[in-house]
């Protein structure tokens, strides 16, 4: 069983509204696999996924089993993203609410 798993919306659409599969989260997915990789973390997970919620927010993820929520990602917060997974400490400049508790 994964220690930590991250959800990372990938989501894509073609009605204007904004997704975050059109702002880099497949590149940032992409980096922090190359980074697991490279740290040999064989016990933390991330995967792609559909529409979180908090579309504007994007790209948006969030880490199970430890309920924390991320948005405005960029390729940029690769590191953080990686060492949350690992160590358990949060990226605490991209914590967002979850969505629907404010
Ligand atoms: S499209 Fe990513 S949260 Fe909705």
């Amino acid at each position: 069983m994964a220690r930590r798993h991250l959800f990372v919306c990938t989501n894509a659409r073609s009605s204007g509204k904004p997704a975050c599969g059109a702002n880099g989260s497949t590149q940032l997915i992409g980096e922090i696999q190359r980074r697991l990789v490279e740290e040999k973390a064989s016990d933390v997970l991330v995967t792609p996924c559909g529409c979180l919620g908090p579309c504007f927010d994007g790209p948006t993820a969030v880490v199970y089993p430890d309920g924390v929520w991320y948005g405005t990602l960029t390729v940029e917060d690769a590191p953080g993203l990686v060492e949350h997974l690992i160590s358990g400490t949060p990226l605490d400049a991209k914590k967002t609410e979850p969505p629907g508790s404010s």
